[in-house]
């Protein structure tokens, strides 16, 4: 029977949750012009829309916030936060953001110029909105096994370097501006990238002499597979593997609303106090404020300095991705295709092995997510193509690689009871998956537009 370790912690306060009715959620869907991220909060029960923001912070996290140092320059909570940065990562320069979207807008107009292309393993899509906006283009090259949702291998987050070789000669090393890492690959499921598939990336892009840069988010729960499944790494301290992975990049982009477990902030890095530091700052100060604070207040910065702590800690890893390998694991016994192995972050259900009468262009995905809010009050979201923009030249709707419907787990917020709750609503609607039918999009931006796009039901009717 499946099982995950207990959570290393015990819960101090708590947050009503609201249970509504089919007719209420039948209404607030409609409402939200078939958009999970136009529901309001009050009209979800269990939200696994992300595990950005949505974790629960400590006792000593809370308590910190009291410390918080609000001076507008030099603040002591900004040195807190360097110190346990420099600790961590072994670097020397950090600079606070208000998120990670906002380190990519510092550090890529830096490394990008118009008509350069940037390689990762996969863009997640604000890192390929940015770099879009730099006038570039993100092209990504994960190994093929990622693209396999029922294949084993411990790793579909890897780079696929051969590939990269072969992108790098076909653009010629001038025209590649910067070569990114997504750790954990959170587009492919999130889905680790090894130590030694790390090393030979940064291998290429030193004799390429192309910028390597981390995409960072969710770097502690990659360290933890890594020590988990990497041959030659069990006997070694998370911290260590931590250190092992930044040890060859030049920047790093964070998102610290995940494994910071803060509801804001993030971090850009640079390893050298270089020309291209010179260049984030000349960016945070007139996006993100003066570079002691960066876009955060001196108790979010706190909170940050604790948070990296706890989420590097190995009790609380293993007992998190236990439960997201719990998830997968009944999931899967319940003949709902995943993902597989279980990734960090969140369950990735294969809708179109789900769903294989609605195409590509009816968004699979996104019709498996209205139909399990429908259901049981859950919220995820398509990672498909319905995330996918239109490409800017021809208009047309990409095929995404994979159409996935994400269901993420928030740090330390549910319990054993709310993942069996996901697991019975998912078999429910498996049972009727034969009759669902798509939805196509009706009012959309042009970028990033998924968090916005108004659609409605194709061919079949609510
Ligand atoms: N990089 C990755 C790999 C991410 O997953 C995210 C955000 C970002 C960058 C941007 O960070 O949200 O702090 O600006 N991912 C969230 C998600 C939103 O739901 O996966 P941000």
């Amino acid at each position: 029977m499946a099982t995950y370790m207990p959570e290393p912690y015990r819960i101090k306060m708590v947050e009503p949750l609201r249970v509504t009715t089919k007719e209420e959620r039948d209404t607030a869907i409609r409402r939200s012009h078939f958009n999970l991220f136009g529901l309001k909060s009050d009209d979800v029960y269990i939200d696994m829309l992300t595990d950005s923001g949505t974790g629960a912070m400590s006792d000593r996290q809370w308590a910190a916030i009291m410390l918080g140092d609000e001076s507008y320059a030099g603040s002591r909570s900004y040195y807190k936060l360097m110190d346990t940065c420099g600790d961590l990562f072994g670097w020397s320069y950090f600079q606070p953001v208000h998120q990670g979207r906002a380190a990519e807008k510092v550090l890529f107009p830096n490394l990008l110029k118009p008509g350069q292309i940037s390689i990762s393993n996969m863009h997640f899509d604000t890192t390929a909105g940015h770099v879009m906006l730099c006038g570039a283009r993100p092209v990504n090259c994960v190994v093929a096994e990622a693209l396999d949702p029922s294949s084993l291998y411990p790793f579909k987050g890897n780079t696929d370097n051969a590939r990269l070789k072969e992108l790098i000669d076909q653009y010629g090393r001038d025209k590649v501006g910067m070569i990114v890492i997504t750790v954990t690959c959170n587009s492919a499921g999130g889905q680790p990238v090894s130590l030694a598939n790390m090393k030979e990336t940064a291998a290429i892009a030193r004799q390429a002499g192309i910028p390597l840069v981390i995409d960072a988010a969710r770097f502690a729960e990659n360290a933890f597979f890594i020590k988990e499944r990497e041959e030659g790494q069990a006997d070694r301290t998370i911290r260590e593997i931590v250190l092992d992975m930044f040890a060859e990049a030049d920047a790093f982009t964070f998102s610290a609303k995940k494994d910071g477990i803060v509801n804001m902030g993030g971090l850009v890095a640079v390893r050298d106090d270089s020309e291209l530091m010179a260049g984030v700052r000349r960016l945070v100060v007139p996006n993100e404020g003066f570079l002691s604070y960066g876009g955060l207040a001196g108790r979010d910065m706190e909170a940050l300095a604790i948070g990296l702590v706890e989420g590097l800690d190995e009790s609380f890893l293993r007992s998190y991705t236990g439960q997201t390998c719990y998830l997968v694991d009944r999931l899967v016994e319940e003949g709902i295709p995943c993902q597989q192995p279980a990734g960090g972050h969140a369950v990735f259900v294969d809708a179109r092995q789900l769903l294989p009468q609605i195409l590509y262009d009816l968004f699979p995905a996104q019709s498996l997510c209205i139909e399990l809010y429908r259901e049981a009050g859950i919220r995820g979201c398509d990672v498909g193509s319905f995330m996918l923009d239109p490409d800017p030249e021809t208009g047309e709707q990409p095929q995404a690689a994979m159409e996935f419907a994400r269901f993420c787990i928030p740090r330390r917020t549910y319990t054993q009871a709310h993942l069996d709750y996901v697991v019975a609503s998912l078999a429910k609607v498996k049972e009727r998956a034969s009759s669902l039918g798509g939805y196509r999009i009706v009012r959309a931006e042009k970028i990033l537009r998924h968090f916005t796009a108004r659609l409605e039901p194709w061919s079949h009717t609510l």
